[in-house]
């Protein structure tokens, strides 16, 4: 074997370990699409290397094509996963987890009725499980979510006849106790979330009824009182491209900031389906109108429904993997554009199919294996 060829193998090898001989998923993708080594080929070939080439290749490893997570973070991006402690148990999701992702975000386990139940009682272990996660795996967290009008996550010593002067109180009680406790420990957290109508104005929730549409600057004071170096972020669904709804969006955090709230960001949700989708270059335009704000924009929930497309699977598959592809490489061109986070990255444990029924919306089949959009996002990451 050729010095030259010995290190071109070397190469190829070592990316294939730091991507985790489990998947060999970043291997196969440079030229070894469809043969992953075994361990002790790799191993064997990777002693007679190292001796020949290893002070002059090591620098030369394309740690950048190794995972979703190496090459985020090669141009400096943080991408994320939801996910929950009961799946933290199973191993091979947690080393996916580990291996392809550097932000995390509790799918449930911030929630107001999840941490904070009736009014003295407070429930932190799962959400401690979670950060200790991150902390352990060199990960950053965003908190989810502190204000949310969805009825079955707000418990009833809220709900029930409290009077507005109260409710206030209750909130700044909650958001002080929840983001004084992770202070330090979360990135950004998602403030406000929801709170923009789907057809007219602001959500006729909760929170709009008993206290008016000040409840929203309020709810980012307290945040920013409780933790002044955590990212605030305003977080909906249905606002990506350009629309009446994201033009609601628009508006409300345009005002939010002469207000002089103290917003930082905007989530865009990014529930998507491979038959109907926002156009990309509207994503793009909608990012860059918020960046003339001040504001920076993550993609905070993306998954991509496929169950209605036509065709047989490899056809929902490919049209799939392009929604997530052309989505994605659209949004990193724009500057303010800082972080994407998947709502879960397994088939195994998704939303979708506990809401609308089967699907196989996100990165990795059921069995944590990468699947065509898994490509389609690192090839938008490498920027292909
Ligand atoms: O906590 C119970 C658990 O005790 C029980 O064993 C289990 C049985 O199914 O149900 C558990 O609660 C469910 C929980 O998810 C955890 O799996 C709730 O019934 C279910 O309503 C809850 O759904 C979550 C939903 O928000 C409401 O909180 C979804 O997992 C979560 O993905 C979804 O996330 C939202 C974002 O927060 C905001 N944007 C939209 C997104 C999707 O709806």
């Amino acid at each position: 074997m050729s010095n030259r060829s010995s290190r071109r193998e070397f190469i190829k090898y070592a990316g294939a370990l730091v991507a985790g001989v489990a998947t060999g998923a970043a291997a196969t993708y440079y030229g070894l699409r469809n043969y992953i080594p075994p361990a002790q080929t790799i191993t064997q070939t990777l002693t007679e290397s190292i001796t020949q080439t290893v002070t002059e290749t090591v620098t030369e490893i394309p740690s950048c094509t190794a995972s979703l997570r190496a090459a985020a973070e090669n141009r400096g991006l943080l991408i994320g996963s939801e996910t929950a402690p009961a799946e933290l148990s199973n191993s091979r999701y947690a080393n996916t987890l580990a291996r392809e992702f550097n932000y995390l975000t509790p799918g449930v386990d911030m929630k107001w009725i999840r941490v904070h139940p009736s009014e003295n009682e407070w429930y932190f272990a799962s959400a401690d499980r979670i950060v200790k996660f991150a902390s352990d795996h060199q990960m950053k967290m965003k908190g989810h979510c502190l204000i949310w009008h969805y009825p079955s996550e707000l418990p009833s010593y809220l709900t029930y006849a409290m009077p507005a002067e109260e409710v206030r109180k209750a909130i700044e009680n909650h958001i002080t106790t929840l983001v004084g406790r992770y202070r330090g420990k979360i990135h950004a957290w998602d403030v406000v979330n929801e709170a923009v109508d789907d057809n007219e104005g602001l959500r006729k929730s909760f929170f709009l009824n008993k206290l008016g549409e000040g409840y929203i600057g309020e709810a980012f004071h307290v945040a920013h009182e409780a933790d002044s170096n955590a990212l605030l972020i305003y977080n909906d669904y249905g606002a990506e491209g350009l629309c009446d709804k994201s033009d609601r969006v628009y508006s409300l955090v345009k005002k939010l900031i002469g207000d002089g709230v103290p917003i930082d960001e905007v989530g865009l949700q990014m529930h998507l389906s491979a038959w109907n989708y926002p156009k990309p270059e509207d994503v793009a335009a909608n990012v860059r109108r918020l960046a003339q704000l001040g504001l920076k924009v993550n993609i905070s929930e993306m998954d991509v429904e496929i169950k209605k497309v036509p065709g047989e699977l490899p056809e929902r598959l490919e049209a799939q993997r392009r929604v997530y592809h052309d989505v994605i490489a659209a949004c990193l061109k724009e500057r303010n554009f800082t972080d994407i986070t998947f709502w879960g990255f397994t088939d195994a444990y998704s939303w979708i199919d506990k809401f609308y029924g089967p699907d196989d919306p996100l990165l990795f089949d059921e069995e944590y294996q990468p699947k065509p959009a898994y490509w389609g996002v690192l090839d938008a990451l490498l920027d292909k």
